[in-house]
């Protein structure tokens, strides 16, 4: 099952903002659904309480396949593999709006088990009913737990297509003292630091996209554009949203900026020249230039490109 630095069969999704939209919510559903953004998660796990679970099934099926909706990727996510919810979850909503499913995000993937149980309901559901889309897996990492298995987890499934990282969750699972789901305590080094780089380590190795959580906090755009700044130049492709008001600062936080983009090629083509010249490192406007610098530069061009930018 171990695919390190395989290419992934799922396709390559921009995911700079992952909007959560909760399922039992037939308004903020029809929010959402002209919303410009990379993805929109419909929600069935923490956002809609117990007694609204199986109304929420039935609205997000309804949004699914009679929405028109402007997000690029639609998901669904699914309740933890420890609850009564997840299996019927997962065939209701493949039975009903497969077609319409780009991924499925798993709540509290805390073991491989949790992907490998996914993954075979989807092969069944998707044989049954001749899908022709593969549907995708996107694990929320979200307890001690997950992030002590996160290795075996990120080569668990060839469906995988990224890890998020809950910080919700996670920092009741490490009994942190926050106040709000993302910020930051009373804890002067980064409180991030860790799982985030654990997190972003783990999938690069694995092709995966690495995810940060949501900051819940939405009038506090400030903060959330540091932790999007700070996500992103750890190699974090993008941040939920739980808010509209968040989506278009996410969607420029981790999209390569013009200047960038063009300093990028600027250094690709002078890089190119001094190659067919027999140099391997030069100086573009007081920098150094090698084939290092090169990668840095791919993956600049990689997720522009990506972005339509
Ligand atoms: N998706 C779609 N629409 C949303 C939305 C969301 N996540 N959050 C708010 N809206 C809508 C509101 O319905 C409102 O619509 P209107 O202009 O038609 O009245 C508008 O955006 C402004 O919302 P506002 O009044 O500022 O917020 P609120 O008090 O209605 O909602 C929350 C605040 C936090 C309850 C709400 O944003 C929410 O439920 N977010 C998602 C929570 C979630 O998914 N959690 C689980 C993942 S961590
Ligand atoms: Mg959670």
């Amino acid at each position: 099952m171990l695919r390190l630095n395989i290419p992934r069969p799922q396709p390559l999704r921009p995911r700079r903002c992952q909007l959560s939209v909760p399922g039992s919510s037939e308004k903020m559903l029809a929010k959402a659904e002209a919303l410009t953004v990379d993805s929109i998660i419909l929600d069935l796990e923490d956002a809609v309480a117990p007694n609204a679970k199986e109304l929420a099934r039935g609205q997000v099926i309804k949004a699914l396949t009679e929405h028109q909706w402007q997000a690029t990727s639609i998901s669904v996510r699914i309740n933890a593999t420890d609850t009564p919810w997840c299996h019927e979850d997962i065939i209701h909503l493949v039975s009903h709006a497969g077609a319409q499913i780009s991924t499925l995000v798993l709540a509290k993937t805390n073991q491989a088990a949790d992907v490998h149980f996914v993954h075979l309901l989807l092969d069944q559901l998707e044989q049954k009913l001749g899908l022709q889309n593969r549907i995708g897996i996107e694990g929320l990492i979200e307890d001690v737990s997950g992030l002590l298995h996160i290795e075996d987890i990120a080569g668990a499934s060839d469906r995988l297509e990224s890890l998020i990282f809950g910080l919700g969750d996670y920092s009741a699972s490490q009994h942190m003292r926050l106040n709000a789901i993302g910020s930051t305590g009373d804890y002067p080094p980064d409180i991030w630091h860790y799982p985030r780089y654990k997190l972003i380590t783990t999938c690069h190795a694995y092709g995966l996209d690495p995810i940060d959580g949501p900051y819940a906090d939405f009038k506090d755009l400030d903060t959330l554009q540091t932790e999007a700044k700070n996500a992103a130049t750890l190699g974090m492709f993008g941040k939920w949203a739980i808010h509209p008001s968040q989506v278009e600062h996410l969607q420029r936080a981790f999209a390569p900026s013009p200047e960038a983009v063009t300093q990028a090629r600027k250094q690709q083509a002078a890089f190119a020249a001094a190659l067919a010249n027999g140099q391997g490192a030069i100086a573009v406007d007081g920098v150094m230039v090698d084939a290092a610098s090169m990668r840095l530069v791919q993956n600049l061009l990689d997720r522009a490109e990506l972005y339509g930018l």
